[in-house]
């Protein structure tokens, strides 16, 4: 493509899963990334496996960490708005620490990992916020994971309409089932998890970050400049298709 050569990548969450299949698409196009997470192993593991990446440590949910992020990213070309927790509990079982907790990381971040960012990001740059299926459709023990998904989709649509005059586009990706390690302890406590999950899926499968690498890539390109502020559901089929 070479439209991303030595362009700007910043990936909240590059350090695992989605957010570093997406690191390894940009930067085997050439561009210049930079890793943001709490987990300090992960980032250097994951800065080495790339030609061209560096890291900061911080926390999404900390506006002090965001600050110092884009103290050190200089301009941005694409924002991927990934870092996530996807811990379940029914209604009964929540709490205002257990609520709080998957808000600040996931909807009061997402935000702000936006806001923070709009003095280094170019005129017409991508943002690209990680949404999920649970977005779309009800799942036992998800409601506060999947509100503060459907308040990150609503987010591409409407920081959209703020920024339009900056000619900077927000989309969203909505994931089904992708095999990162944010299953793992699932995967523990039950080793048939994939399998069990994935009878569900038309496809048959969980999806691979790649899968998704993809579709941030092609949303942030110059073949994408009239899509904005829309959900692309990367999914398999779980969503929109019965196949019997
Ligand atoms: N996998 C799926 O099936 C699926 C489906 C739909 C949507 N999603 C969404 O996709 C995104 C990525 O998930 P994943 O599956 O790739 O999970 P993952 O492998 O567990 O990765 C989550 C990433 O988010 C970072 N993160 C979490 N809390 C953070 C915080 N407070 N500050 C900074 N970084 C933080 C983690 O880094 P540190 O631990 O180092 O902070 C890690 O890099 C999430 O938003 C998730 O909700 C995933």
């Amino acid at each position: 493509m070479n439209e991303f050569i030595d362009k700007k990548v910043v990936i909240t969450g590059g350090n695992s899963g989605i957010g570093k299949g997406i690191a390894k698409k940009f930067d085997e196009e050439g561009a210049n990334i930079v890793l943001f997470g709490r987990n300090e192993t992960t980032l250097k593991q994951t800065c080495a496996e790339l030609k061209n990446a560096t890291y900061i440590q911080g926390d999404v949910s900390k506006i002090a960490d965001l600050n110092h992020l884009y103290s050190k990213t200089g301009k941005i070309d694409v924002l991927i708005v990934n870092a996530g927790v996807a811990e379940k509990r029914t209604i009964d079982e929540v709490d205002e620490a257990f609520f709080d907790h998957i808000v600040d990381i996931n909807y009061k971040g997402a935000y702000f990992t936006v806001q923070r960012a709009l003095k280094q990001l170019n005129d017409g740059a991508s943002i690209i916020l990680i949404s999920s299926v649970a977005a779309h459709t009800g799942y036992h023990g998800h409601s506060v994971y999947a509100s503060t998904k459907a308040a990150v989709k609503m987010l591409a649509k409407s920081l959209s309409a703020d920024l339009m005059d900056r000619k900077i586009r927000v989309n969203s990706i909505s994931p089904g089932y992708v095999d990162t390690p944010i299953f793992d302890r699932r995967k523990s406590e039950n080793p048939n998890y994939v399998a069990d999950c994935s009878k569900g899926v038309p496809m048959g499968r969980f999806g691979r970050p790649k899968e998704i690498a993809e579709a941030a890539l092609f949303l942030s390109s110059k073949r994408c400049q009239y899509i904005v502020g829309e959900d692309l559901i990367i999914d398999g089929g779980l969503i929109n298709v019965h196949s019997s």
